[in-house]
């Protein structure tokens, strides 16, 4: 036994328990504003934190102590004041940045929901259907990926797919599966105002919530937005664009359903296939916080999910190398990793 291994893993294991307790209390900060309010402010006491965003001062003096030990905040002693530096702002402070990570703490309590029981399935092998996991999954998977979806889908993803926003802007057809919320058809009907946009998704809360943003956004008339599984697809007249967000891995069955989209696209059609930007291979995965993250959320949400589906199970972690075989093995004849910048994307662009 050695034992400085042995103390060092017990504080790395008991700082685990507090970052795992942080994470909702940063959720917390970042839903009562108090991130908002610290932004570019300054050092500011805890009281006067409080009198800024009209709450109980023990109450904001406890989190602003949380969030020093866990190095969101810096406190200068001397002043007794607090200050949420630049660099951690552009990740926590405003939900419309590409940068904000508030939505993978607002996910933690859903994907938390399931966890009492989580030890059975694991035993039973039972999966853990989509609803299941609550109302606000949904809500947290658009307050994760909206941002970023607006600001880059049609300015810097789209140019990488040779001819595609041409098609779409001459009237063509444009498919997203497990659209969630809605947000790629609703982005794309608002950039082509001539394409036919459909979004599916097996979830039914989710395909209303999308109805709503799609009212909202004023495209309720211009996108087709229903429930359905990934391989309910009508092949004709054939799509020239399809896409998948984050979605291949949850999938009951992902090559079927790459055999359906294949089927389902125009010859000179293009499936973009976003999945997370993660290795192949367990080892060269350790070490990546990404990767950290997702095996969590995967073995909590993902592999549980398509397991309630009848499926396999495949899990958020994987890589280039097996999207290219599932592709090949679908009958697709070209499979690309696109050169966009990303930590957290991996964007393969597959054509028939
Ligand atoms: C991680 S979420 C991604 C949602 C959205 N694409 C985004 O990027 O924000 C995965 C989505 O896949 C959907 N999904 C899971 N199984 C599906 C299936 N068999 N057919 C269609 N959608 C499915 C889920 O309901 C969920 O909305």
């Amino acid at each position: 036994m050695d034992k400085e291994r042995a103390q060092a893993f017990m504080k790395k294991a008991v700082g685990d328990v507090g970052t795992a307790m942080s994470a909702v209390l940063v959720m917390v900060g970042d839903r009562a504003g108090l991130f908002a309010a610290m932004a570019g402010a300054g050092p500011l006491t805890a009281e006067a934190l409080a009198e800024r965003v009209g709450m109980h001062p023990r109450y904001v003096q406890e989190w602003l102590s949380t969030m020093t030990c866990g190095g969101y905040v810096v406190h200068d002693e001397q002043a007794d004041a607090f200050t949420l530096p630049d660099e951690h702002a552009l990740y926590l402070a405003d939900p419309s940045a590409e940068t904000y990570l508030g939505g993978l703490f607002s996910g933690v309590p859903s994907l938390a929901r399931a966890a009492p029981d989580l030890a059975d399935d694991f035993r039973q092998g039972k999966g853990i259907p989509f609803a299941a996991f609550g109302d606000a999954l949904p809500v947290a998977f658009e307050q994760m990926n909206r941002a970023v979806y607006e600001k880059r889908l049609v300015s810097t993803w789209l140019p990488e797919l040779p001819g595609i926003a041409e098609r779409l802007a001459a009237g063509g057809r444009a498919l997203d599966i497990g659209c969630g919320t809605g947000i790629v058809p609703i982005t794309l009907a608002r950039a082509f105002g001539a394409a036919h946009v459909e979004g599916l998704d097996v979830d039914a809360r989710s395909i209303e919530l999308a109805r709503a943003n799609a009212r909202e956004a004023g495209v309720a008339d211009r996108v087709v937005l229903r429930v359905a599984g990934a391989g309910d697809i009508t092949a004709s007249p054939g799509y020239d664009l399809i896409t998948t967000f984050d979605v291949v891995h949850d999938l009951p069955d992902p090559l079927g359903a790459l055999q359906a989209i294949r089927g389902a696209l125009d010859p000179q059609g293009t499936y973009l296939m976003v999945e997370p930007r993660v290795d192949d291979r367990l080892a060269a995965n350790v070490g990546n916080p990404f990767a950290r993250m997702l095996y969590a959320i995967s073995c909590m949400h993902c592999v549980p999910q398509s397991l309630s589906q009848g499926g396999e199970g495949l899990g958020a972690c994987w890589g280039p190398a097996r999207a290219r075989r599932l592709a090949e093995q679908a009958g697709f004849s070209r499979f690309d990793a696109l050169p966009i910048r990303s930590p957290a994307l991996a964007f393969y662009a597959v054509r028939p």
